[in-house]
């Protein structure tokens, strides 16, 4: 990269490692001091790689949208395909094309209302569970549950009731260690291929779930019945221009595609949200109370949530504070500037959402809590992206949101959910962004709160 700005003394990169003992170290917080030595967009070293850092909106727009032919996905992106093959997350060109326009109708919104039903079913195990934390008084790991639910309502969207209990717990056993696999490929800076015990493991684990879906999409196929769920319209989706619909094969990687981007990132929306309430507990008062008055006890749909304005903003501002997917990667195809930075072919780029999303010149008090700012007018949408930006946009946002206000809607009118301390305060930038330690919550029943 011709990139060649000058570094303080302090941020001088190790000739081997680059800043990647300092972005293992503390990322968030190397990366905000880095911001404030060099400006919105600046250089680092992963290893030997260079790649400009994006922290401010009208780059990420060059980057995303006016500049987005380009641009390629970046190479954390591309260690996924081992476990992914090529779903609308890796594919590239035509055919990540041809796949978009074949799934984007079975993800609009209104496609998607109908399957409200699917997720209030899937919630009902946390439900269950939290009604007996608040009887026993045990605490409850809130970020395992929050993986759980999201876990099952990807799983119902996707295939309705198509996955029995015994299917449903390997996929739960299988699928979080796999991800965990992905990410340590997509930190590390050395690729090893050796079959070492945890690769053969990685390898069974991916056959698990591999022949659980194969079933389904044979069965289905078998049947010629659609079924009300994703899978049932990914199926039936025909391209428009007179070409087929999607491969057994292809449908498999879609499938897995949206099984991995849909739940740790739903998850870790609700977690910090219920984390964000208890520390805020005059905001969640004022939620709580908005959602019983509008739901009473009837089943939510997605139609109330329109009706939920102060958790709408809730959600807005966890996602503004705590994007689950902080940074989006890309490679240059072919020489590019970016805020008038020379990348060439093959350069780095990482468009940071976090920063962005706590930038001061866009957002008063980046750093605070406040829902509100959604509700007078005070958003600034340029500098909010947390579902990415462009044509690679996020496909499952409205589902995301969807799914993130039934299940927090369900919780926050049953319980009152409360965590010891204030929980951990930092931050852990993974693939995801996540809270550097376990968020232990204390349940007590809506009855006995309101008593
Ligand atoms: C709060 C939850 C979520 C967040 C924050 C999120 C964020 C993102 C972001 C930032 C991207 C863009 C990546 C890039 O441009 O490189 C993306 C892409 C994607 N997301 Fe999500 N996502 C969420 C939930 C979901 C759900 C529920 C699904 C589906 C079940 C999903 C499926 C996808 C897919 C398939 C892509 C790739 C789209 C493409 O390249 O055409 N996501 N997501």
């Amino acid at each position: 990269m011709t990139a060649t700005l000058s570094r303080p003394a302090g941020l001088r990169p190790h000739p081997v490692l680059g800043h990647l003992p300092e972005l293992r170290r503390d990322a968030l917080g190397f990366l905000r001091h880095a911001r404030a030595a060099y400006g919105d967009v600046f250089p680092i070293r992963f290893g030997r790689n260079e790649v400009l850092v994006v922290a401010e909106p009208a780059a990420a727009r060059e980057v995303l949208v006016t500049k987005a032919a380009s641009f390629r996905k970046g190479r954390g992106i591309q260690k996924m395909e081992p476990f992914l093959g090529t779903g609308l997350l890796t594919a590239e060109g035509e055919t990540w094309r041809l796949h978009r326009r074949l799934m984007q109708p079975a993800f609009h919104r209104a496609a998607l209302e109908g399957m409200a039903g699917d997720i209030v079913g899937a919630a009902a195990p946390l439900l269950a569970r939290l009604e007996g934390a608040a009887r026993s008084g045990e605490e409850v790991d809130v970020g395992s549950e929050m993986l759980h639910v999201a876990l099952r309502a990807v799983a119902a969207v996707l295939f309705g009731t198509g996955l029995d209990d015994r299917e449903l717990a390997v996929v739960e056993r299988e699928l979080p260690p796999l991800l965990d696999r992905t990410s340590a490929r997509i930190r590390s800076l050395v690729e090893w291929d050796l079959p070492t015990p945890a690769r053969r493991r990685e390898q069974a684990a991916g056959e698990a779930l591999d022949a659980i879906v194969d079933r389904i999409i044979r069965e289905r196929r078998a049947s010629g019945e659609g079924g009300g769920d994703l899978l049932g319209m990914l199926l039936a989706a025909r391209d428009e221009d007179g070409g087929g619909g999607l491969t057994d094969a292809e449908l498999r990687d879609e499938v897995m595609t949206l099984f991995l981007a849909g739940h740790e990132t739903t998850a870790t929306l609700l977690t910090f949200l219920l984390l964000s309430l208890s520390r805020h507990p005059e905001v969640r008062a004022e939620v709580q109370a908005e959602v019983r008055a509008a739901l009473g006890d009837h089943t939510p749909t997605a139609a109330d949530l329109r009706g939920l304005p102060l958790l709408n903003a809730c959600i807005q501002e966890t996602l503004r504070l705590y994007p689950p997917a902080w940074l989006v990667p890309r490679q240059a195809t072919a020489p590019v500037t970016v805020a008038g930075v020379e990348v060439p072919e093959g350069g780095n780029v990482s468009v940071n959402i976090f920063l962005i999303q706590r930038h001061a010149r866009f957002w008063p008090q980046p750093d605070a809590f406040r829902p509100e700012r959604w509700l007078e007018g005070g958003r600034t949408p340029e500098a909010f992206l947390p579902f990415g930006a462009g044509a690679r946009m996020c496909i499952g946002n409205h589902l995301a949101l969807m799914e993130a206000g039934l299940i927090a809607a369900l919780v926050l009118r049953d319980f009152d959910l409360e965590v010891p301390g204030g929980g951990p305060t930092g931050l852990v930038a993974g693939v995801t962004l996540k809270p550097d330690g376990a968020v232990r919550g204390q349940v007590r029943a809506a009855s006995a709160v309101q008593e």
